[in-house]
């Protein structure tokens, strides 16, 4: 079924002033989420935290069920949490490695992964192997699989990363941790409402995301989806009575589900507008999502390219929504500032967060312009023409 474009942007209040082209940093969330959250705020105002809190278990119960069902998932396998960071560095530091264990990862890697995999070298003496990007800009699967050995404990990918279009092969990433024996822990950060995912496809054991990127959920809402037969294989290094029961003095028995992750005390109205998120994407269909996102990344770097002085940045086998390009002689804020007048949202990838790749690639920093399924291809044909003049008058 094909999405209905004007219906979706009558949903999305923030169409109505802005050509929203940062959905890899933030999108605009439909009323409904924003609608729904502000629901519980008042309720928390009139009845108390806590008693509004056992109302909300129900709705809590549905969100689980909706991010589970978005993800090939189930409810029990659903923690929620506030940023991707601290769902992936929760489930790396719950593994319970040994000195010497290795984890394989690849060049595609956000900070946040990269400092946990550093602090798990220098606490645990766990070391990572950084698998390179194979001629196409993409993790190297024959590598990886070559560097498979019996010290390998766990296998982890982001799927697709901040600073590009790129979208990782994860299901051939999955195949190899399958044949391996390995645990796969994904960084679906992106990927998630962006890309149709389903973990039993792909393969993965783990997989992390925030709400507020291609979901279109509220700022502030993550999860960790966590197959339940790795469940009691970790141990969170942080848990309070919604994860842990008191049994003895000094002895914890941990929740049999997923809920073992995560704290007692979390932003429960925002995760209510996650779940109310994961409906909508379910709603508007994801694969249908996916071929909508995939073709206007195509539409606007076929315009950019046409531009002298421009050159697109993305690389990969399959590239999504994320557009990345410079301007020869611009920089990257100038070029967003200049777009920002014209009432058009983008963003800037820099080293700080791309390090491994942009040091390879000698770049220093990037325009990045992502689109989602309810952006119009009008908007991206503003993006080109103002994009066009600046390029012309640096000529
Ligand atoms: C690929 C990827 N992974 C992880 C993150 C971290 O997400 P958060 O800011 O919710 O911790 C980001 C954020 O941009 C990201 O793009």
């Amino acid at each position: 079924m094909i999405i209905d474009v004007a219906a979706v942007r009558r949903d999305t209040r923030g169409c109505e002033t802005v050509a929203h082209l940062n959905n890899a940093g933030s999108s605009l969330p439909p009323a409904v989420v924003m609608d729904t959250i502000h629901q519980q705020l008042r309720a928390d105002e009139v009845f108390g935290g806590y008693e509004a809190q056992a109302l909300v278990e129900e709705g809590l119960a549905k969100s689980r069920a909706a991010l589970g069902t978005l993800v090939g998932g189930r409810p029990s396998e659903i923690a929620f949490f506030d940023s991707s960071s601290r769902a992936f560095g929760t489930a790396l530091l719950s593994f319970p490695f040994k000195r010497g264990d290795r984890v394989l990862t690849s060049e595609a890697e956000y900070i946040s992964n990269v400092y946990a995999y550093t602090y798990l070298k220098k606490r645990f003496g766990v070391t990572t192997t950084y698998v390179p990007d194979d001629e196409r800009g993409q993790v190297d699967v024959e590598a990886l699989a070559d560097a498979v050995d019996e010290r390998t404990r766990l296998i982890a990918l982001t799927h697709i990363p901040n600073y590009s279009g790129l979208i990782n092969p994860a299901a051939k990433v999955g195949a190899v941790a399958r044949k391996a024996g390995i645990p796969f822990l994904l960084d679906a950060c992106q990927s998630v409402g962006q890309v149709d995912i389903d973990v039993n496809e792909i393969g993965c054991d783990l997989l992390a995301a925030s709400g507020r990127k291609y979901l279109r959920g509220p700022r502030g809402a993550a999860f960790l989806w966590v197959r339940s037969s790795l469940l009691d294989r970790l141990s969170p290094p942080i848990a309070d009575q919604h994860g842990a029961a008191w049994r003895t003095a000094e002895r914890f028995d941990l929740v049999g589900d997923a809920r073992r992750l995560e704290p007692f005390e979390r932003p429960v109205a925002l995760h209510l507008g996650l779940g109310a998120a994961a409906r909508y994407a379910i709603k508007i269909g994801p694969p249908e999502i996916e071929s909508r996102v995939v073709l206007l990344g195509a539409i606007l770097r076929g315009m950019l390219t046409d531009i002298p002085g421009v050159t697109i940045r993305d690389r990969g086998e399959r590239l999504g929504g994320i557009v990345t390009f410079t301007v020869d002689g611009l920089t990257s804020e100038q070029i967003r500032v200049r777009l920002r007048e014209r009432f058009i949202n983008t963003s800037i990838t820099t080293q700080a967060t791309a390090m491994r790749s942009f040091r390879a690639r000698d770049l220093t920093e990037v325009t990045r312009v992502s689109a989602h399924y309810y952006n119009t291809e009008e908007e991206l044909a503003r993006v080109a023409d103002a994009v066009r003049g600046m390029a012309s008058k640096e000529a």
